[in-house]
């Protein structure tokens, strides 16, 4: 094929994704090259909605090759795990020094910084990219996190940030994010962030409808005006109209659906990468594992029929009460965002990535499924202080929780007292509390495991670093164990 007529990228794997990607990347003009490994697909989308669009349907991964423009770029958009190694092994023999392969599914970091290593070894170029927005964000602008070889980063730039999302004063959220898997461990966070997003709303859900006995219509325009404030947002957004949404019979589809969530394992990840790097990060741990009970279905059945659960009706101002719902869902929000960018910053140090926090923030304000006005104040945070340890220190999120407090507290005092389960909101409440507090009980832990194990402990009146061992028995030795930490 004549060089002129050669694609710009070539895509594999024609699902949802990688087919709203395509007609995103050809509508920008971009010629793409497509190909998926049932090749009847090739065919029924280059007859379909490929029709009469700048693309070549391949019906080899040879052919594919052939047809793009040099350095090659080929855009992976399979399922994560096997399948993406599998392919990069049948890509790396038809490609040359210098192309550049690229995975947009939602593949674990460190498969991607592996990846990243042998396909550098092999004279290639690989990046790992977030890529979030569903169907929607596939083919009008997603936001997108690239990170892997940087030399491949000027190549695939004015594609990437062509297809993604802009904000308001037409940045593109879509930037550089780092060496090796650090695109696909921001895109991880992305997605614990919106487990921890969704998990919040569903309670907020829960309060109304079991404690204020709110119908689908009251809460769909509690959501509306929510939607108007900070909260001001994509998942409000949605939640709004879900609550609003009738069948044809007239039906609320979501009184329908089964309460069991399903998961992927991208918040699992999340929270594992979390206890791996000792960082607090418990409203998404908790959004996971209430994913987790909601599967548990037959046995809550049981024990409901077991203990009973019936939630008295609610007496006092309904309107006030709805307010501290809304204030509570906020405040525990910039909670779960101060874990989540304390994850990224202990990842980063770990694995040396520079880290753009505020850069970060514009990348999800659009495009992703977590955008949200929200994260311009954070992008403003980070702005103000790269440095920033926690959000919780900046004093913009300071002034704002300082004002949430009454509300958020009232809000989880009444769900425990009635028995509505709001394990986010609560472990939002419960890390805040535990970060401000000067002196925490650790000093009695600590004492526990020197007791009973001779683990050692520092002083509050010696310098930190040294370790002592009390024989609290009288009875033990004075050798003490080892005071390393996991
Ligand atoms: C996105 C989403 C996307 C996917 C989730 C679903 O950013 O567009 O996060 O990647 O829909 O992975 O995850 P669960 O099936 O785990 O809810």
């Amino acid at each position: 094929m004549n060089e002129m007529n050669k694609a710009d990228i070539g895509l594999i794997g024609l699902a949802v994704m990688g087919e709203n990607l395509v007609m995103n990347m050809e509508s920008k003009g971009f010629r793409v090259a497509v190909y998926n490994r049932h090749t009847d697909r090739v065919f029924k989308f280059m007859e379909g909605r490929g029709a009469g669009k700048n693309l070549i349907g391949c019906h080899s991964l040879e052919e594919m090759v052939d047809s793009l423009k040099s350095p090659r770029k080929v855009f992976m958009m399979v399922k994560a795990g096997a399948p993406v190694d599998e392919l990069i092994e049948q890509l790396v023999p038809l490609l040359s020094e210098g192309d550049i392969i690229i995975d947009g599914g939602n593949s674990f970091f460190e498969d991607t910084a592996r990846r990243v290593s042998y396909c550098e070894s092999k004279g290639l170029l690989y990046i790992g990219t977030g890529v979030s927005g569903g169907e929607e964000g596939a083919l009008k602008g997603p936001s997108l996190m690239p990170g892997g070889s940087p030399a491949a980063w000027n190549e695939v730039k004015p594609i990437l940030q062509g297809i993604c999302a802009k904000v308001e004063d037409g940045s593109p959220c879509c930037d550089w994010v780092g060496e090796g898997g650090a695109g696909h461990f921001v895109k991880m966070v992305h997605n614990g962030i919106e487990y921890g997003d969704m998990q919040l709303i569903c309670e907020a859900y829960q309060l109304m409808r079991c404690a204020l006995g709110m119908s689908n219509e009251e809460m769909c325009q509690v959501f509306r005006s929510w939607n108007k404030t900070e909260l001001d947002s994509y998942l409000i957004e949605i939640s709004g109209d879900i609550l609003a949404y009738k069948d044809e019979n007239g039906e609320s589809v979501v009184d329908c659906i089964l309460d069991t969530a399903g998961q992927k394992g991208t918040g699992k990840w999340t929270a594992i990468s979390a206890l791996n790097e000792g960082i607090p990060l418990t409203l998404i741990g908790e959004a996971v594992f209430a994913r987790c009970l909601s599967a548990q279905k037959e046995e809550r059945l049981k024990a409901e029929a077991l203990y009973g659960h019936e939630i008295p009706e609610f007496t006092g101002d309904k309107t006030a009460f709805i307010e501290c719902i809304r204030k509570a869902l906020y405040a525990s929000k910039i909670i779960s965002y101060a874990q989540g960018y304390a994850l990224m910053r202990s990842a980063a140090k770990e694995y040396g990535w520079n880290l753009n926090y505020g850069g970060i923030a514009l990348m999800w304000r659009g495009g992703c499924i977590i955008r949200s006005v929200f994260l311009g104040k954070i992008k403003e945070a980070y702005d103000k202080n790269p440095q920033l340890d926690n959000l919780l220190m900046d004093d913009y999120f300071c002034g704002v929780i300082k004002s949430l407090l009454p509300a958020w507290r009232e809000t989880v005092a009444y769900a425990v007292k009635v028995g509505v389960p709001t394990p986010a909101f609560s472990a939002a409440l419960s890390y805040f509390d535990g970060y401000t507090t000067g002196r925490l009980p650790a000093n009695l832990l600590q004492a526990q495991r020197d007791y009973f194990g001779a683990h050692t402990y520092e002083r509050v009146d010696r310098p930190r670093g040294e370790f002592f061992h009390t024989n609290w028995t009288g009875c033990g030795g004075d050798t003490a164990s080892g005071t390393y930490n996991a």
